[in-house]
C-alpha cells in the first residue's frame, strides 16, 4: 500500500487516480479539517463508480494526520510500503518530522515531488527552505526520488494556465510584462503524475534527482498566440515594459502592504525557464506531450466544465 501526503493539493487527485487505475492501493494523509469532497467526487466521476464517494473502496482508505504531529504520522505509516509526497519542499519543518518519524519505520521508498525553483538564478527565501530540504532528504537513508517540477498545468485548479485562461475568457485581454521574449516549459499534469508512477518501484531512480518539465522551452508570447489559437479568442495582449511596471508595483507596495504583485515577481517572470530533462529520458523514458496537447485538453476541459 501507498501513503500520498498531499493527496487533497491539485496534483493529489491525478496521482491517486493514477495509483488506483495501476492497481495500487492508496492510502490518503488527510488533516482532519481538510476537505475529500473534491478529491471524492473526482475519483467517482473518473471511474463512474460511488464507492469513492462512499469511502467504500476496497484500494482507497483515508487515515487522519497531520505532519505537525509526529505520532499521526508514525500510526499512518503501518503496512505502507512507500510514500510519495506531494507538499511544497518549502515547508522544511514538515520535511524534518516526516523524515524523524521514517528513520523509526522500516519504509525506505520515498516519491518527493519538488520544483524546478532551486534551479532559477534568483535568490529568495523560498528557493532556501525548498534547497535545505532537498539537502536533508538527499542526507537520510531512504531510497528517495526527488522530481523538481517546472510550472504545472493541465487541471482546473492548476493555478497556472486554468487562471490565466479564465481571466482572459472573463476579460478578454491579458496583461504582459515586457516584451514576452522570455522562454518558459510547462509540463502538463498527467506527465507529472505519470513520472511519480514510473519511478515509483524504479531502482535505478532510487536516491536521484530529476527535472521533468516540457518537451521543449516556448517564448511566452507565443505560449499567448497559442492560447488565442486554441481557445478560438483573438483576445488581446497588452504588453507594458517591464522597467516601468517594476518601478510602477514598488511603489504601489508601499501604499498597498497586501499586494499580490510585488517588484521580484516580475523581475521573475522575465527569467528564462528553460531545463535540461535528459535524465528522467535515460531512467525512467519521461515522453512528456506538447504544450499544444495539453493545452487543448485543458481548454477543453474548461469549456465542459
Ligand atoms: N503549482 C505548480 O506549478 C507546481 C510546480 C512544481 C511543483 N509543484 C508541487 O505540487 C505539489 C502540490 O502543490 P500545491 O501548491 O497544491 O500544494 P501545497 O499547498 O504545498 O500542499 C497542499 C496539500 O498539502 C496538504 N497539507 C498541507 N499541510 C499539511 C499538514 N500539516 N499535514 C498534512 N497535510 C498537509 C493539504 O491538505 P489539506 O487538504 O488538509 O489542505 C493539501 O493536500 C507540491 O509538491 C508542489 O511542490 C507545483
Amino acid at each position: 500500500m501507498i501513503l500520498v501526503i498531499g493527496a487533497t493539493s491539485f496534483i493529489g487527485q491525478i496521482v491517486v487516480r493514477k495509483f488506483l487505475e495501476n492497481n495500487f492501493s492508496v492510502r490518503c494523509l488527510i488533516r482532519t479539517d481538510s476537505n475529500t469532497e473534491k478529491l471524492k467526487a473526482y475519483l467517482s466521476s473518473y471511474f463512474e463508480d460511488n464507492s469513492y464517494l462512499e469511502n467504500k473502496n476496497p484500494n482507497l482508505e483515508f487515515t487522519s494526520g497531520n505532519l505537525l504531529s509526529p505520532d499521526s504520522i508514525y500510526h499512518s505509516l503501518k503496512n505502507i510500503e512507500a510514500v510519495v509526497y506531494l507538499i511544497d519542499l518549502k515547508y522544511t519543518n514538515y520535511i524534518k518530522g516526516l523524515l524523524d518519524v521514517l528513520a523509526k519505520t522500516n519504509i525506505k521508498r520515498v516519491v518527493f515531488l519538488g520544483s524546478t525553483t532551486v534551479l532559477v538564478p534568483i535568490e529568495s527565501p523560498v528557493k532556501q527552505a525548498k534547497i535545505e530540504s532537498e539537502k536533508l532528504i538527499e542526507k537520510s537513508n531512504l531510497d528517495w526520488t526527488i522530481l523538481r517540477a517546472s510550472m504545472i498545468y493541465g487541471s482546473l485548479d492548476d493555478g497556472n494556465f486554468s487562471s490565466m485562461i479564465n481571466f482572459i475568457l472573463k476579460k478578454g485581454y491579458f496583461v504582459v510584462f515586457g516584451k514576452g521574449n522570455n522562454l518558459i516549459q510547462p509540463i502538463y499534469i498527467e506527465d507529472v503524475a505519470n513520472s511519480i508512477l514510473f519511478v515509483l518501484k524504479n531502482k535505478t531512480t532510487f536516491k536521484k534527482i530529476y527535472t521533468i518539465c516540457g518537451p521543449k522551452p516556448i517564448k511566452y508570447i507565443d505560449m499567448l498566440k497559442t492560447v488565442q489559437l486554441l481557445l478560438g479568442r483573438n483576445f488581446k495582449i497588452i504588453k507594458l515594459p517591464a522597467k516601468l511596471s517594476r518601478a510602477f508595483v514598488s511603489l504601489y507596495c508601499k501604499i498597498n502592504k497586501n499586494s499580490k504583485l510585488t517588484p521580484d515577481m516580475i523581475d521573475r517572470i522575465q527569467i528564462d525557464k528553460t531545463y535540461d530533462f535528459m535524465g528522467a529520458v535515460a531512467d525512467f523514458n519521461f515522453n512528456p506531450i506538447s504544450f499544444e496537447e495539453g493545452l487543448a485538453k485543458l481548454i477543453k476541459l474548461i469549456k465542459n466544465q
